[in-house]
């Protein structure tokens, strides 16, 4: 079980409760390839607020839901809505709360997820709030490096190649910061170099962060973890095009080395498709373990772990 009824932040993910969460995701892996689905959350009902777009989240909530035979309620957009009429966040989480016994919402705002949490009375889950934060991906990174690594602590990453707009990379820095000997390298863009406050906040927590504009993959590095450049959140669109094809993952970049390749996906233009038949490109093996760390939290979260 979890010490909290909602999932907002990354800083909420203590070892302990990652720990809790991994051990839950084998048990329901084990399940998925015995039994296919389980009776686990059958008299819940799970509302899926999407109001910007999602592929992997959404699908995986929804397959989440399925295995383990939840009913479910959608938003697929905003404009699907009454948001479109002027409806506020607040108003329509008071809504859903009544339909459903967890929420799970994804919106642009960066804030929005503590503010919807706050209001509902149902659990809530934080599945990307603008270029704050995405938990969850986090949850799904962590456990892909501890399948694949072996452990989550004293590892040398890579970030890139949007550190400052990237959910996905606040989230896995600051999950990963907690653990002893973690060193953060970041590179890309220098416009997309990670915040000062961010920096802080991660130095603040033990991890040793270096911003470099290149990085040679093959100097021991564990793990590159790279993001597409996050075009909706760019002000200037020329800042964007200017750098969107010159940071790339290429076969002569990470062949030869044993450092984990991983992406929270979509794939744009950060990584060239070639990559994809190395041993080490474990993104779409990432994106798969989706399906089991949702159905984790989700049946964590309504207090039916097994
Ligand atoms: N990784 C991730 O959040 O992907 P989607 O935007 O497709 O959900």
């Amino acid at each position: 079980m979890l010490p909290f009824d909602s999932l907002i932040s990354a800083t909420q993910l203590t070892p302990e409760i990652i720990s809790d969460i991994i051990a839950t995701t084998d048990n329901m892996a084990t399940n998925i390839q015995q039994q296919g689905r389980i009776d686990l959350l059958d008299d819940k009902v799970v509302a899926l607020l999407f109001f910007e777009p999602s592929s992997r989240t959404m699908m995986s909530f929804q397959s989440a839901a399925q295995r383990l035979k939840a009913g479910m309620v959608f938003a697929q957009s905003a404009s699907a809505t009454s948001i479109e009429k002027g409806e506020s966040l607040e108003d329509t989480i008071r809504m859903v709360e009544s339909y459903s016994d967890i929420i799970v919402m994804r919106h642009p705002r960066p804030g929005s997820a503590a503010i919807a949490a706050g209001t509902s009375k149902v659990p809530f889950i934080n599945a990307g709030d603008g270029g704050n934060e995405h938990p969850t991906q986090a949850l799904i990174d962590a456990y892909t490096i501890a399948k694949h690594k072996g452990r989550l602590d004293n590892l040398r990453v890579v970030f890139g190649f949007d550190s400052l707009q990237s959910r996905s990379i606040h989230s896995l820095s600051t999950l990963l910061a907690q653990y002893p000997n973690n060193h953060f390298t970041f590179t890309g863009p220098a416009e997309l170099n990670p915040s000062t406050d961010m920096l802080n906040e991660l130095k603040s927590k033990g991890a040793q962060c270096e911003i470099v504009p290149e990085v040679n993959l093959s100097d021991g590095y564990d793990i590159v973890y790279v993001n597409r450049l996050q075009e909706e959140r760019f002000n200037e669109p020329a800042l964007f095009e200017a750098n969107r094809r010159k940071y790339r993952l290429t076969q002569d970049k990470v062949s030869g080395t044993d450092c984990l390749i991983l992406d929270p996906l979509p794939r744009i233009d950060e990584i060239d498709t070639a990559v994809d038949c190395l041993p080490n490109a474990l993104y779409f093996k990432q994106a798969s373990y989706g399906v089991p760390v949702r159905m984790a939290l989700l049946s964590m979260l309504l207090g039916k772990a097994i």
